[in-house]
């Protein structure tokens, strides 16, 4: 009778079972939200390392170069000053830009900087015409 007892009845092993089942699902669940963490953290460090690589990269045409001098000429110029040396803007002058690096100010032109008027113009321009107009500001050479 008091073996009978300290038995414990069918239905309770089959839940601990069951139990035991669920705690490995989870731990194998947990492994695999841990791995796509990674995976995600490794995609996004090739992303970052590619986007660097292709903030250097800008061959565009002539016509597209035309459009984006008129464009820094008259819209960044709007808040830079007609000749970019400064207005509600900072100069855009390469002197003035030597504290940034070139990723820096293609981000800048792309974000803007949030808090200031300065608007993030990645609606108009790609990370290609940023970075050929970055090139162009730093150089001090905007035809
Ligand atoms: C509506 C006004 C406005 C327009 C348009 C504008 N900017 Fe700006 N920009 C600013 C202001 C204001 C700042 C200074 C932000 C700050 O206080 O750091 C700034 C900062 C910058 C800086 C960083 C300068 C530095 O030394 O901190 C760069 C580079 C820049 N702008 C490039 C551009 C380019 C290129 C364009 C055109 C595609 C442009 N901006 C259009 C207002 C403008």
């Amino acid at each position: 009778m008091m073996a009978m007892a300290a038995r414990p009845a069918p239905g309770a092993v089959m839940a601990a079972r069951v139990m035991a089942a669920s705690v490995m699902t989870a731990r194998v669940m947990a492994a695999s939200v841990m791995t796509a963490r990674v995976m995600t953290a490794l995609a996004m460090t090739a992303l970052v390392v590619m986007g660097t690589a292709r903030l250097q990269a800008a061959e565009l045409s002539s016509a597209d170069k035309a459009r984006l001098v008129n464009l820094v000429r008259e819209d960044c110029g709007s808040c830079h000053g007609l000749t970019l040396k400064g207005g509600l803007g900072k100069p855009l002058t390469p002197d003035h830009l030597k504290v940034w690096s070139h990723e820096q100010i293609v981000l800048i032109i792309l974000d803007g900087v949030p808090g200031t008027p300065m608007p993030p113009w990645r609606p108009l321009l790609s990370e290609d015409e940023a970075a050929w107009i970055a090139t162009r500001l730093q150089q001090g050479d905007l035809p």
